[in-house]
């Protein structure tokens, strides 16, 4: 289901844009006559199922800098079509081409779940669609498969696991395990952690894993006191990151349990008491006390109703590094040698911190230790400063 949304464009603003171009030049090239239409921006996210809510606050974020600058992105009109992905590989395909092909966008904002982003990924490195992802980590996409005309906003799924496997080792545990869905995001995550713990001196003893979006983690639970770990640490976000902290909670077990931070992420009102005390790693955290998290906080939660959360920032990260682009293009977004050069040379000022972009498009920022306290992600240090992903085997064309 696509859901059109059209920021309305006025007849008059376009009859005006017109009359500049012909008093500019009488014969108007491609590009005057491109800068009269709306620039296409699709949003391929989930908006339904577990994942839901990630998109949501994704759009939220897309939308304030759109407003921020006055419905206009590098001096053109936007339009945003919105695609809802279901977090679905099998739909990513169609999906992707829907929005590329039929209704041409120029530019491509998605997605949450790192399987549909590999759909995403072969529809858009054929097409040449410009492509910005606010959330799927999955780290090919800026290793081997990575590609000229795609950039991430959010992380890779090594970075925060990394960051909480370094963590949980200088802390002194000393035996881990990770759990999670078995999908790239979750084996990915477990990775990470496992470098992290072990680059510390601990050991890592298994990976507890069920089908994405299952959650029946009782079974995965029953196993723990076996295993005769220290630590837990796991992957789980949106819905089943709800239900999983309770039932750890509930469980009673000796070990703590940890997390890159998407386990108590938007999450924490549903949480409650059951998640007091965690300890997870993530490039933001709520009480970051800069002056762009402070007045994001405030207009997020104006528009939203709600509380802001990483998916939020990376949604609107993403809207400030196309409008970066755009701006140094003046809407042209044809004009890719410049487009390119404004996209990979951006810093960016994000509610999460300084952010940067690597020469494999991935985002270089800090992973925050955070733990929860009355109900909020509090930031008590800095699990990994300004952390770049390897990206191994990236040969950018
Ligand atoms: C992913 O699938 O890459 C993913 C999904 C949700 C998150 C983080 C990563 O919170």
């Amino acid at each position: 289901m696509a859901i059109r949304k059209a920021k309305g464009v006025s007849r008059r603003g376009v009859l005006k844009g017109a009359a500049a171009v012909t008093a500019l030049s009488a014969v108007p090239t491609g590009w005057a006559i491109a800068q009269k239409r709306p620039l296409k921006i699709g949003l391929m996210l989930p908006y339904s199922g577990t994942y839901a809510k990630l998109g949501e606050n994704i759009t939220y974020g897309v939308e304030m800098v759109i407003a921020e600058k006055g419905g206009k992105l590098g001096g053109r009109e936007v339009e945003l079509i919105k695609l809802d992905d279901e977090s679905k590989p099998e739909l990513a395909p169609q999906n992707a081409d829907r929005l590329v092909k039929r209704d041409q966008v120029d530019v491509l904002i998605g997605t949450v779940h790192s399987g549909v982003q590999m759909g995403i990924h072969r529809v858009v490195r054929e097409s040449g669609t410009l492509t910005i992802i606010p959330n799927a980590g999955n780290v090919a996409i800026t290793r081997e498969l990575c590609a000229r005309n795609v950039y991430r906003a959010s992380f890779s799924n090594w970075q925060p696991a990394y960051g909480i496997g370094l963590a949980a080792g200088k802390k002194g545990y000393k035996r881990g395990i990770w759990v999670s869905w078995d999908y790239a995001a979750g084996v990915e995550s477990c990775e990470g952690f496992k470098q992290g713990l072990e680059e510390q001196g601990g050991t890592f003893v298994d990976f507890l894993k069920l089908p994405f979006p299952q959650t029946n983690f009782q079974p995965l639970l029953a196993q723990i006191p076996g295993l005769e770990v220290d630590i837990v640490g796991a992957f789980f976000a949106g819905g089943g990151a709800v239900q999983f902290v309770k039932e750890y909670a509930a469980a009673g077990l000796k070990a703590p349990l940890c997390g890159n931070g998407f386990l108590t992420e938007g999450t924490l009102q549903a949480q409650g008491e059951a998640a007091e005390g965690i300890e997870t790693a993530l490039h933001y955290g709520d009480g970051l006390d800069n002056p762009k998290n402070i007045a994001f906080r405030k207009a997020f939660l104006e528009k939203a109703g709600r509380e802001a959360d990483v998916y939020a920032v990376q949604g609107y990260d993403s809207a400030q590094l196309l409008a970066i682009g755009l701006e140094a293009v003046n809407g042209d977004i044809e004009d890719e040698e410049n487009l390119h050069k404004a996209l990979e040379n951006a810093k960016i000022d994000s509610p999460r911190g300084p952010m940067a972009m690597s020469p494999s498009h991935e985002v270089i920022h800090n992973m925050y230790l955070r733990k929860v306290t009355n109900g909020q992600n509090k930031v008590i240090g800095i699990a990994a400063e300004q952390l770049a992903d390897p990206g191994t085997g990236c040969k950018m064309t």
